[in-house]
Parts: C-alpha cells; sequence; structure tokens
C-alpha cells in the first residue's frame, strides 16, 4: 500500500506542477491535485505505519488501508470540483464528509493503540492525534462555507492554515524527530522531552496563526512567536547531536533537515506574502520532507522485515545527492517567492532525480523478488 501512495504522490506532484504551464485551472484544482490526492493519503499511510512503531504493537488489521484510499477518494472529489470551476460544487461537501470521518476513524484507532499500551505511548503519537484534530477542523471550516457565505474568505484561510501548518506540519515535524536519528544512525537523547513540551507550542501557534489569518491578523504574529518555541529547541539540539550529517551532500538527514529550514522560512515568509509563502511550504519543506523520508523508508516498505545489505544499498541510491537535491527544493521556493517561475522548473528537475531513483528501487525489488 505504502509504495503505491508513494507513487500516487509523486504522479500528483509533478503534475500539479507541470498542469498550469498547459492547461488554466482554478489555483485550488493544483492546490488539492498536490495536498488532498497526494499529500493526504500518503499522510494517512504513513500514520498507519509509525503508529504500531510507536506504540510497540502490532501492524494495523487489513481493513484499516481503507482510510488512505478513503482519503485518496475524497481528495480525488475535491479535484474533480475545482476541475470543473465549481465552489460551490455538493463534491466539495461530500469531499470533506469523507474526509472528516476518516480521519475520525484514523485518530480513534492510534488513541485506542496509545490506550492500550503497557505506559506512555511515544510522544509523537499525540502528535498525530493534534494533526488529524486540525484537519477535522479544516473539514468542518469547509462544511461551514455555505451556511456562513459572509466569512467564505476567511474560513477559507481558516481552512488552508490549519491543513498546511497544523495537519502537514504537525504530522512532519512529529516524524521527522523520530526519523532523522534513524537516517543518522543515532539516538536523540532529547528528542521525547521535546516532543512533549513542543507539541503545545506548535499546537497554539497553527490555531492562533489560522484564527489570526481568517480573522484579526495581530493573532497570526503571536501564532509565529508560539511556533518559534517549538521550532528553535529543535533546530538547537539537532545541530549540537547531528551537526556533521546535516552538513552532507548524501543520506536523508540533509534533506529532512533543509524540510525543516524550509518549514521555518515558509512560517515567516507567511507574515509577507501568503502565495509566495504556501510555494515555498510546498518546493522548500515538502518535497524535501517527502524526498528525504521516502528515501530513508521505501526500502523498508518495499521489503518489509529483517534490514539487509539490500536494503542499505537501495537506500543509499535513493539518498544519493539528497542533500544538493534538498538545496534545488528550497532554493526553487525561495526564486518563487521572489516572482520566478523558473524556480519551479528547478522542483521539477529535483523530483525528477527522485522518480528515477525511485522507480530504479522498485524495479530492482520486482528483479530480486
Ligand atoms: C478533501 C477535502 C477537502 C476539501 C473538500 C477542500 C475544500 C476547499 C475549498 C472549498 C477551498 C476554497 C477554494 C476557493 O475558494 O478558492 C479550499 C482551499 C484550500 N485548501 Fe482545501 N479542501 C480539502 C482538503 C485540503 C487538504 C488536505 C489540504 C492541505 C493539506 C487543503 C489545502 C487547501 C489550500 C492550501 C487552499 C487554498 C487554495 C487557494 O488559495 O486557491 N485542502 N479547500
Amino acid at each position: 500500500m505504502l509504495p503505491l501512495l508513494v507513487i500516487v504522490a509523486l504522479l500528483s506532484f509533478g503534475s500539479a506542477l507541470v498542469l498550469p504551464w498547459r492547461v488554466s485551472l482554478l489555483p485550488a484544482a493544483h492546490v488539492h491535485l498536490a495536498l488532498a490526492m497526494g499529500a493526504m493519503p500518503l499522510i494517512f499511510g504513513a500514520m498507519l505505519h509509525f503508529i504500531p512503531v510507536l506504540t510497540r504493537s502490532g501492524a494495523p488489521a487489513k481493513v484499516l488501508a481503507f482510510l488512505p484510499l478513503a482519503a485518496l477518494g475524497a481528495g480525488g472529489m475535491a479535484v474533480y470540483a475545482f476541475v470543473r470551476g465549481d465552489l460551490l460544487s455538493p463534491w466539495l461537501h461530500a469531499a470533506a464528509g469523507l474526509g472528516l470521518v476518516a480521519a475520525s476513524f484514523l485518530a480513534a484507532w492510534e488513541m485506542k493503540r496509545g490506550r492500550a499500551m503497557l505506559g506512555d505511548p511515544h510522544p509523537c503519537l499525540h502528535w498525530y492525534v493534534a494533526a488529524l484534530a486540525c484537519l477535522a477542523l479544516a473539514l468542518l471550516a469547509v462544511a461551514a462555507m455555505p451556511l456562513w457565505p459572509a466569512e467564505r474568505l476567511a474560513l477559507k484561510r481558516f481552512h488552508l492554515h490549519l491543513n498546511l501548518l497544523g495537519f502537514i506540519g504537525l504530522t512532519a515535524l512529529g516524524t521527522v524527530q523520530v526519523l532523522l536519528p534513524t537516517a543518522a544512525g543515532r539516538f536523540d537523547p532529547k528528542a521525547a522531552l521535546r516532543l512533549r513540551r513542543g507539541l503545545p507550542w506548535a499546537l497554539a501557534g497553527v490555531v492562533l496563526t489560522a484564527a489570526g489569518a481568517a480573522w484579526w491578523p495581530p493573532l497570526a504574529w503571536l501564532g509565529l512567536a508560539s511556533w518559534a518555541g517549538a521550532l528553535f529547541p529543535l533546530g538547537r539540539d539537532w545541530l549540537v547531536v547531528y551537526r556533521k550529517e546535516l552538513f552532507a551532500w548524501h543520506g536523508a538527514v540533509p534533506s529532512l533537515g533543509l524540510a525543516v529550514l524550509g518549514f521555518g522560512l515558509a512560517l515567516a515568509a507567511g507574515a509577507v506574502s501568503s502565495a509566495g509563502a504556501a510555494h515555498l511550504f510546498v518546493l522548500g519543506f515538502l518535497f524535501p520532507l517527502a524526498t528525504g523520508a521516502a528515501g530513508q523508508l521505501l526500502p523498508l516498505w518495499l521489503r518489509p522485515g529483517r534490514q539487509t545489505e539490500w536494503h542499505e544499498g537501495v537506500r543509499a541510491r535513493l539518498t544519493r545527492w539528497a542533500g544538493a537535491r534538498g538545496l534545488l527544493f528550497l532554493a526553487a521556493g525561495l526564486v518563487v517567492l521572489c516572482g520566478g517561475r523558473e524556480g519551479f522548473l528547478f522542483a521539477v528537475a529535483g523530483l525528477l532525480h527522485f522518480a528515477v531513483a525511485a522507480a530504479g528501487a522498485v524495479a530492482n525489488r520486482a528483479c530480486t523478488q
């Protein structure tokens, strides 16, 4: 399931980048192609993969695979409505409803796994539940749009901030703090405490930024300050523990580190230009994050179980030049932020570089069954 979701995400990201050059669609169509059809199902799949690791429990029941598929269906319906250019389409409400049901099921399952554990679950689990709560609230905002037409623009801003900073941001920042030490091969002694202390800051940052962008801008500045309370300790600790790995050309670590830097820059840029910041968020944060994480995890997803030389070899190929690729993505986001459309070409080049390596890994798996 996960390799399939990675492929769907890569195709969605790629088409969302290329389509604006060929056809004229509502911006929401490309945005939802990349984020609702590409990122949302992948995040659901990744959570299903990580929760058993975080709670030291067994693999999820096979039937739960319907959750990423439901998310894909919801994303598909939203894209369909936007491609038709209909912002009042009933498909949008059906999509919001389906997404809400899937998010609620997933959050309930995560909490159940956490409660069933002996002792406290890993604090990353709380980041995932908070992320799904943000997604649910964002989808409720979509449902409220026709009921509260005078507030449509405010609700759209509320929806987009809750989704980008809350659903994607909290999932990503929780996950990288578990994934980066694994990729570096060295334990992070402060990760659990930092995750526990950082969540209230990050969640307050999401809510204040979203409510501020929607209704009262000064709140967004408070939100930014609150985010700093979560991001500074992370940056400081990583620079102490993983400095050598972060400043490398190869491996997943530099890509994941650059993703966190891209997230911080996109947050800061959001205070100045919301359109440019959204592009920086996608190109400078999501792309290095998704390719770095997939570079680390794809070998495991292709061949679950004991780690062998095969996994090491495939991982090394997937993350070769990942530091340079991450810099290319970040540069792409900054160029687009400054108004240069050629930034999109940098991002396409980076994605192609990863896609070729990923296709090689899948072919290698098929040949060595
Ligand atoms: C699948 C259920 C979803 C539905 C039904 C939905 C619906 C909507 C609607 C109605 C808008 C306002 C469009 C406009 O007025 O131009 C919007 C905007 C937006 N949504 Fe969603 N959305 C969904 C999922 C997501 C997800 C999962 C994300 C990100 C992770 C997301 C990110 C955004 C962004 C960034 C915008 C602003 C787009 C722009 O400025 O044109 N949405 N969404």
